[in-house]
């Protein structure tokens, strides 16, 4: 099944084919990058006008990169929710026109969800699975099975510019979601902190690279409070700037344009550095607690802009082995892994006695029964791509197959509308 995807909910216009869900045949994304580097973040207007001029060129392009005609398309898959409004207006009047047009059935994709299913693309170097993490049982998994794909039931870790969450899927295009941000998403504080520190827009890649010369461990910044799997960054972004006002002897009165000229490259980098050690330690933290939650998971995806970072890559690795199946064991994974019913019901193993407020968490709760093993014997760990970890077209079409083979029917070209903040449904 070839499906043209678009995508235009922010700053990137793009298009893709893809094949079955998996097969990217092409994958054309033009950003405005270039545009808001100057503003130092996106101006929906300008987005909105950028999108227009580039969205035919960029669909023509698509079809030609794969090599097919509109007629061998089956499907036309548009992002619809959440995002800029004007921005997608744009690409889904687009897919409307044309699904009308052509004759096409129009399929209307949730962003963070072709987000999630940017983890199925497969990418020109191969797999996307980087890691697969066992210890007793890990030879005697078959070599075909599992491999390639996530199985299911999976945890995702989504982490964008709008969004920071962590969803349950039981299976394909069943979203629960189970931990949110309260307030800022965490990409969207790596793009605050960086402009406090005189870095350019966008902010996440700028902060990554800035770091890596930077001291990680030179200032300490808080973890913020949130029960639950619950986020919240807000308060990490003012952490920084009070960190930068200290640091340069000036009161918080001192407006956070006027500190980056006066901040040294190293004292730039080394809050670079903390900043996202930090931000990185409190999201494996509320992912490694919803492992325990659900235990079942044969699988952890990230994904979403922020998922391109290296130190959050690398940590999730790290951090997911030792904790899924602890260092080195001798005695297999079972019983390593058996958490105690107290552990289990309090949920933050430092501080048995404290329970949680009341959250979605609770809900999830097993029976002590169900500890047994607490987890899999395995977790798998996806990251996207990094060419997939962004904003692009392949992923609303991997989405919009997984739709339909699920059984998602057609939207209605004719009334299609848009939902700027919708959550995933
Ligand atoms: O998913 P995405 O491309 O767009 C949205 O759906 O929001 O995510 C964009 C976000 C921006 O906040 C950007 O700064 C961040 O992802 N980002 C990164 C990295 N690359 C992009 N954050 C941290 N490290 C990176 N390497
Ligand atoms: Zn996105």
């Amino acid at each position: 099944m070839l499906i043209l995807g678009i995508e235009s909910s922010c700053d990137e216009t793009a298009a893709a084919v893809v094949k079955d869900g998996v097969e990217i045949l092409s994958n054309v994304v033009v950003s405005q990058i270039d545009i808001f580097k100057e503003y130092g973040g996106v101006i929906p207007e300008v987005a909105a006008r950028s999108h227009l001029e580039a969205i035919l060129p960029v669909v023509k392009k698509a079809l030609e990169d794969a090599g097919v005609t509109k007629e061998e398309i089956d499907a036309i898959a548009v992002t619809y929710a959440p995002g800029l409004l004007g921005s997608l207006l744009i690409g889904t009047l687009t897919a409307r026109t044309l699904s009308i047009l052509w004759g096409k059935p129009l399929y209307a994709v949730h962003h963070l969800k072709s987000h999630i299913y940017a983890n199925w693309l497969r990418s020109a170097e191969g797999n996307v699975l980087l890691a697969r993490y066992g210890c007793a049982s890990q030879n005697r998994i078959p070599p075909t099975e599992g491999r390639g794909l996530p199985q299911f039931p999976l945890v995702a870790l989504v982490v964008s510019g709008g969004h920071t969450q962590i969803i349950y899927m039981p299976y394909h295009n069943q979203f629960e979601i189970i931990g949110t941000t309260r307030d800022d998403a965490v990409g969207e504080c790596f793009d605050k902190v960086a402009k406090i520190l005189g870095l350019p827009y966008p902010g996440g890649p700028s902060i990554a690279r800035c770091a890596d010369g930077g001291d990680a461990l030179r200032y300490k910044l808080p973890h913020p409070k949130v029960g639950g799997l619950d986020f919240s960054f807000s308060g990490l972004k003012t952490a920084v700037l009070r960190a930068v006002q200290a640091e340069l002897g000036l009161p918080i009165s001192t407006p956070s344009y006027e500190l980056a000229s006066k901040l040294s490259e190293q004292q730039k980098a080394d809050f670079a550095a903390s900043f996202q050690k930090t931000a990185v330690d409190v999201l494996l933290d509320k992912l490694e607690m919803a492992l325990k939650v659900h235990s079942e998971a044969k699988t952890v995806v990230l994904a979403g802009g922020v998922s391109a970072n290296k130190v959050l890559r690398e940590k999730a690795l790290e951090r997911l082995k030792l904790s899924k199946n602890g260092a080195s064991s001798q005695h297999g994974c079972a019983s390593r892994n058996r958490i105690p019913p107290t552990e289990g019901r309090d949920f933050d193993p430092a501080q048995p006695s404290v329970m949680p407020p009341k959250s979605t968490i609770l809900a999830q709760f097993k029976p002590a029964s169900d500890f047994e093993p607490v987890r899999p014997q395995e977790i798998q760990v996806f990251f996207p791509d990094l060419k997939l970890a962004g904003d692009n077209a392949a992923m609303v079409g991997a989405a919009a197959y997984f739709e339909i083979i699920s059984g998602v029917e057609p939207t209605d070209p004719y009334s299609l509308d848009i939902m700027p903040r919708v959550g995933i449904r």
